[in-house]
C-alpha cells in the first residue's frame, strides 16, 4: 500500500507545462507480459500496440512535441515468422487507422529505419501517412522499423561520402553528419524510457543518445499507461542535465 501510494504520488509530481521537447521509448515486455498469463507472444505484441496508441494519444493531448517508439529492429528478423508477420499486421493495422485519424488529430509521422525490405502493402502506408504528414504542424510520432542505431551511422557515413565524393559535401562535422540520419531536423531525445527492467539500450538511437536521459521501469509495455509516463517524466525532471558541464 505504501509503495503504491509513492507511486501515485510521484506521477503526479510530473509537471506538464515544462515538458521535455522530444521522449523515446523502447517497448520492451510484451513477450513476458503474454507469458505471464499463459497467451502467445503476439497476444502481447497486440497488448503492446494498443498500448502504443494510448500513449501516443496521451502524448499529442499534452503537447508533446516529439514521441519517438522502437517498433521492430534490425535483429528482429531472427524471431519466429509468425511473430515478425504478427507485428507487420499490427503495424499495417494501426497505420491503416491513423491515416484516417491524422487530419484531425494533427499527429504527423515519420519512419526511421530501412522501409524499403517490407511489404509493397506496408510501403505503401508508410509513404501515404509521411505525405499526409507534410500538410500539418503538431505532435510529431518516429516509428522506427527495421531499425538500427549502428547500422543508421554506417548508412549515414556511405551517403556523406558519396556526397563528398561528387563534391556535394563540406567537410565533415557533427551537424552535417546529422542531417544524413534517419533523425535529421529531430531534436535529440531528452528523454529515453525502457519498460521492463534491462538496462540496456539495444541498439536504439546510437547517436542521438548521447545526453539522453535514461528512465528504467519494471512495468511490462503493455501496462504501460499515462501514469506511467508522469512517472517517467517526473523523473526525469528531478534530474540535473549537464551535458559534459558543471
Ligand atoms: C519488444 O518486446 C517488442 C517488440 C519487438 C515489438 C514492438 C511492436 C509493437 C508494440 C506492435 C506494433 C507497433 C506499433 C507502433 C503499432 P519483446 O517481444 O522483446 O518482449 P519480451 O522481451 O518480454 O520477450
Amino acid at each position: 500500500m505504501g509503495l503504491l501510494f509513492k507511486a501515485r504520488k510521484r506521477a503526479e509530481e510530473a509537471d506538464l507545462s515544462a515538458l521535455p521537447r522530444h521522449i523515446a521509448i523502447i517497448m520492451d515486455g510484451n513477450g513476458r507480459w503474454a507469458k505471464k498469463r499463459g497467451l502467445p507472444r503476439t497476444a502481447g505484441h497486440a497488448a503492446g500496440a494498443e498500448t502504443f496508441r494510448r500513449v501516443a494519444t496521451w502524448c499529442k493531448d499534452v503537447g508533446l512535441e516529439y514521441l519517438t517508439v522502437y517498433a521492430f529492429s534490425t535483429e528482429n528478423w531472427k524471431r519466429p515468422r509468425e511473430e515478425i508477420e504478427a507485428i507487420m499486421g499490427l503495424l499495417d493495422k494501426y497505420l491503416l487507422e491513423a491515416i484516417g485519424r491524422m487530419e484531425r488529430d494533427r499527429v504527423r509521422m515519420r519512419f526511421f529505419g530501412d522501409t524499403s525490405v517490407l511489404s509493397p502493402r506496408l510501403r505503401e502506408l508508410i509513404e501515404k501517412t509521411a505525405e499526409i504528414s507534410t500538410h500539418f504542424e503538431g505532435c510529431q510520432v518516429n516509428i522506427c522499423l527495421n531499425y538500427g542505431g549502428r547500422d543508421e551511422i554506417v548508412r549515414a557515413a556511405r551517403a556523406y561520402a558519396e556526397d563528398f565524393k561528387k563534391g556535394a559535401a563540406d567537410d565533415l562535422n557533427e551537424e552535417l553528419f546529422e542531417s544524413y540520419l534517419y533523425s535529421a531536423g529531430v531534436p535529440d531525445p531528452d528523454l529515453i524510457i525502457r519498460p521492463s527492467g534491462e538496462y540496456r539500450l539495444s541498439n536504439f538511437l546510437m547517436w542521438q543518445s548521447a545526453y539522453s536521459e535514461l528512465y528504467v521501469t519494471d512495468v511490462l509495455w503493455p501496462d504501460f499507461d499515462q501514469n506511467e509516463m508522469k512517472r517517467a517524466i517526473a523523473a526525469y525532471q528531478r534530474r540535473n542535465r549537464r551535458y559534459g558541464g558543471i
